[in-house]
Order: C-alpha cells, then structure tokens, then sequence
C-alpha cells in the first residue's frame, strides 16, 4: 500500500463525491444502531463469553416479540439470495478510477470520517467486559503489575476509555493507535484521556517499513485489541499487520478480535459499483471493509499465532415498529503469542 497523500485534485474529487453519496450508499453510519442495539439486552444467563447469548427463536411467529434472536440460522431460500445479491455485487465492482482513490490512501477517508463524525459516533462498547474478561482479570486489577494494552484502530477512544474507566491497576498502560490524525486527536482532546494511564499516537497497522507506535518496543504489549479495524484492510496487507502484531506481543500476550463476518446485513446490502475484491468493499464514505469467515480467520493470525478460539455471534435484530429484520454476523476470537518465542 502506498500512503503518499493523494493530490489536490484527487482531494476536490473526493470531497465532492463524498458530498453527492447517493441515500443507497452504504455508509459506515449504517452500522450504528444494528451494531449497538443487540447490546442492550440483559445476557445475565451467559457465563461463556463466546456463546453470544441465548434467546432462540423456536416459533417463527414470535419472532416481532422481541428486539433480538440470537444464533439465528438461515433457511434455503435466505441463502439463496445472498449469494444473488453477492454475484450482482460481482457484476458490477467499483471503476477503476475510484478503486484507485480507495486503495492509495485509506487514512484519508477515514480521517474525513471523524471530521464529519467527531467522537459522538461509536458509543462506548461497554460489551467489552462480558466478552473479553481477560482485560478485566489481568489488567485492570489493583493487584495486576506492570501491564500494557495496546488498541489498534482506536478511533475516538470507545474502547480505550470504557478500560480506563474501570481500571484499578497503578501500574497500567493503556496505548491507542490509529492511523487517522484526526482519530487521535479526538482521543488526546477527550476530558477522558489521562495521560498518567494513557497515551495516543498515529501508527498504521500494516507498516511495511517496520516502524512501531511511539514509545513500544518489540515483545512489550501484554492485549492487543482489535475492534472493527481489521476489517479496514486490503487483504494484500494482511500479513505485514500480522507481523507487527507479533513482533509488538509479549510471549504469552493476547489478541482480542471482533470484526464482521461473511453475509453479515451490511456486506449484502451494498449496491452498485462497491465491491473492491472478493468480500471487500468501499462504503459510500469512502472507508473499506472486508468480511471474514473463521476459517479465514483462523487461517491469516494462525500462521503465527496460536489460534485460541474463533466464534461467530450470529443474531437477527429485529425493528418491531418497522416491521424490519436484519440478519448480523459478527466473528469474535481470541489469539495467543507462543510463551516460548
Ligand atoms: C470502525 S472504526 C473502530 C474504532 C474503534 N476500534 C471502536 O471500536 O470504536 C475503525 C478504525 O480503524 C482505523 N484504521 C483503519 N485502518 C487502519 C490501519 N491500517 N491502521 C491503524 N488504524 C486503522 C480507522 O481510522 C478507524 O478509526
């Protein structure tokens, strides 16, 4: 990838065009209310943070009686569709023009992304805790020693700060990196942001040059979070972010991952002239997303990493006033640096 800035021209023509996205456009705003919804419903039965939840919907007929079914299977037909859909989306991929813009500097449409959005966009993932508790019991904990966390892709700081704020550990780290100077900023402007616990820097995840964020060193970062930013990857950089997330690792140190799965809502819903590669698209704003499936998953960290567990937390969300589905596909896993490297 290159990250040189994209000319004036090309700058004008991405600014207008970002301006005239038509309302079919998938936007990365789309994703707001489905993404965070699902976590508003009390999970108080669930004790294993990769079971996702435990409301099945038995009785098709029930289905408007709540807000979310989880491990919601498809039937045939629904299938059937997505892969119309996926094959129209093959008929007609992006021009190579806008592939082009896309591609040589995604940073770009990011940091246009938190211009148009400030830090009011994500809400806190609060969900954090239930999911990945690891935080919770080793680093956080008044008794947990020296530890670092590292986010990569922190944007605004929604995950960094809902860590910060349950933090009870003197001795803890907590560094976030995003490769949008306008997302750091965000996170360094916040009244949240305690600069004894907390730091925040530009570093991008698939350096190819071997640089690493300000202030870390190799086999220095005890969790790595990764929260909806691998997905921002060309898969051509997949390995040279796997590299850098291992060398950053301490031997035994931990990735927590969650990102978007295969026929996930909105990889079905792109239109038109979005599609970048096989399951990669270019939203209307502009940013790029990919969907994975585990075994890919598995596939892209496991040749380094240990893979610990991959799930998919599958829901139907359900608009009752509406009268809408949407059928959400998230993959969730966990992977381990060798204690022995
Ligand atoms: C969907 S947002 C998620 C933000 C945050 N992790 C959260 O959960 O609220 C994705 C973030 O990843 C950042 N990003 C995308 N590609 C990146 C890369 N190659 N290196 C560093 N950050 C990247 C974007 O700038 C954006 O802030």
């Amino acid at each position: 990838m290159t990250d040189k800035p994209p000319n004036t021209g090309e700058l004008n023509l991405l600014e207008s065009s970002l301006n005239t996205i038509s309302l079919e456009d998938t936007t990365i705003a789309d994703e707001k209310v489905e993404e965070q919804s699902k976590w508003d419903i009390p999970r108080t039965e669930r004790d294993d943070p990769f079971q996702f939840g435990q409301r099945f919907l038995d009785d098709e007929e029930a289905v408007w009686d709540h807000n979310a079914w989880d491990h919601v299977e498809w039937d045939e037909e629904q299938a059937q569709i997505a892969q119309e859909k996926i094959a129209a989306q093959r008929e007609n991929p992006v021009n190579d023009f806008d592939k082009h813009l896309y591609m040589t500097n995604p940073a770009r449409y990011w940091d246009l992304f938190y211009r148009n959005n400030k830090s009011n966009f994500f809400k806190d993932r609060k969900w954090l805790q239930l999911e990945f508790p690891s935080i919770y019991e080793h680093a956080t904990q008044p008794d947990s020693g020296k530890k670092v966390i590292l986010e990569v892709g922190c944007g605004a700081g929604n995950t960094m700060f809902p860590i910060l704020n349950a933090n009870k550990n003197p001795e803890l780290k907590i560094i976030g990196v995003d490769f949008s100077h306008r997302a750091v900023e965000l996170v360094r402007e916040s009244p949240e942001f305690d600069g004894k616990v907390c730091d925040a820097d530009m570093w991008d995840l698939a350096d190819e040059t071997g640089r690493l964020p300000a202030g870390l060193e190799e086999n220095s970062v005890d969790f790595i979070i990764l929260i909806f930013v691998f997905s921002a990857l060309a898969p051509a950089q997949w390995d040279a972010a796997i590299m850098n997330i291992d060398r950053l690792l301490k031997p035994g140190g931990q990735v927590l991952f969650r990102d978007y799965g295969r026929y996930d809502m909105a990889q079905l819903r792109f239109k038109k002239g979005r599609l970048l590669d096989d399951s990669f698209y270019a939203r209307g704003d502009g940013t790029r997303v990919y969907f994975f499936t585990e075994d890919e998953l598995a596939g892209i960290f496991g040749k380094i990493l240990k893979v610990e567990r991959v799930g998919t937390d599958r829901r139907l969300l359900v608009n009752r006033k509406r009268k809408l589905k949407m059928y959400r596909v998230w993959l969730q896993a966990k992977f381990v640096k060798d204690s022995l490297k």
